[in-house]
């Protein structure tokens, strides 16, 4: 029964966020370059795409009824142009806002330090096996790789219950997804779900977020890839048949590009 209240508690949660937090230093990094009128589009696509929190901000705003075209739009690049600079200023003044929240939230910058690093790697490795095997628009998978984990906010707002889950599926190699589920009546991978239809997110995306922890294939090439970089990151030994191979084989590559991002985005 007290793992159905912390159900309701987490859904609750995932319900009110209108926005995820992000680190301090990628909203410094964005103000900076919305504050320089030399700045172009491409400099904040460059720093936007980075982060789960702005990114799906802007995918969720250009799939709006306001913006929707019939279309989904899964390029980010594309979404950015549809809402434009002011309502890209508007997403980042909100995350300015949030920031004073974080503590209240149970959140930390170290907690969400974690998480930036743990998307961009998989979005990085995703993005690189998509090119290798020539099966997905590579901006599509990199995008969807970066938003993949968003269902994890709302259970760090759990606070250190849920950080000693990570421990503890790091330490046994146990799914995280069985240890949430066990403690919280859900897991990741549902809260996600629940937050991609609420912010309307293309269904491609919802289908990755939703099933990215699956075991066995789907048949859907971007949920498989995404899960298959997902699991390389946390596991490189890890039995991944042959796109394993490829991802070992380009391990140095999507480490040197993880850092280099990290680095630039002042995270590291
Ligand atoms: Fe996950
Ligand atoms: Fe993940």
């Amino acid at each position: 029964m007290q793992s159905l209240s912390l159900r309701e508690d987490v859904l609750a949660k995932a319900e009110t966020l209108k926005v995820l937090p992000t680190l301090n230093t990628v909203i410094d990094e964005v103000l900076r370059v919305l504050a320089d009128e030399n700045s172009s589009f491409n400099r904040l696509f460059s720093v936007v795409r980075y982060d789960q929190a702005i990114s799906s901000k802007v995918i969720s705003i250009a799939n709006s009824a306001y913006f929707g075209r019939g279309s989904q739009i899964t390029n980010l690049e594309r979404a950015m142009v549809a809402i434009g600079f002011d309502e890209i200023r508007r997403i980042v003044m909100c995350l300015v806002f949030l920031k004073e929240m974080l503590h209240q939230w149970n959140l930390s910058q170290g907690d969400l330090a974690l998480l930036w690093t743990h998307t961009l790697s998989v979005a990085c490795a995703a993005k690189i096996l998509a090119g290798k095997t020539m099966s997905e628009d590579r901006e599509k998978v990199f995008t969807v790789s970066i938003l993949h984990d968003i269902g994890k906010v709302p259970l760090f707002m759990q606070g250190d219950s849920y950080k000693k889950l990570i421990e503890e599926a790091a330490r046994t190699g146990v799914d995280i997804c069985a240890l949430e589920s066990g403690a919280f009546g859900i897991d990741h991978q549902e809260v996600g779900q629940f937050m991609a239809v609420k912010w309307r997110f293309p269904q491609e995306f919802s289908a990755v977020i939703q099933k990215h922890h699956g075991r066995s294939e789907t048949g859907e090439t971007l949920v498989d890839l995404v899960a298959k970089a997902d699991r390389f990151i946390e596991n490189p030994a890890a039995d991944l048949g042959a796109e394993g191979i490829i991802l070992r084989g380009e391990a140095a590559l999507i480490k040197a590009e993880t850092t280099k991002i990290t680095e630039l985005m002042g995270v590291a």
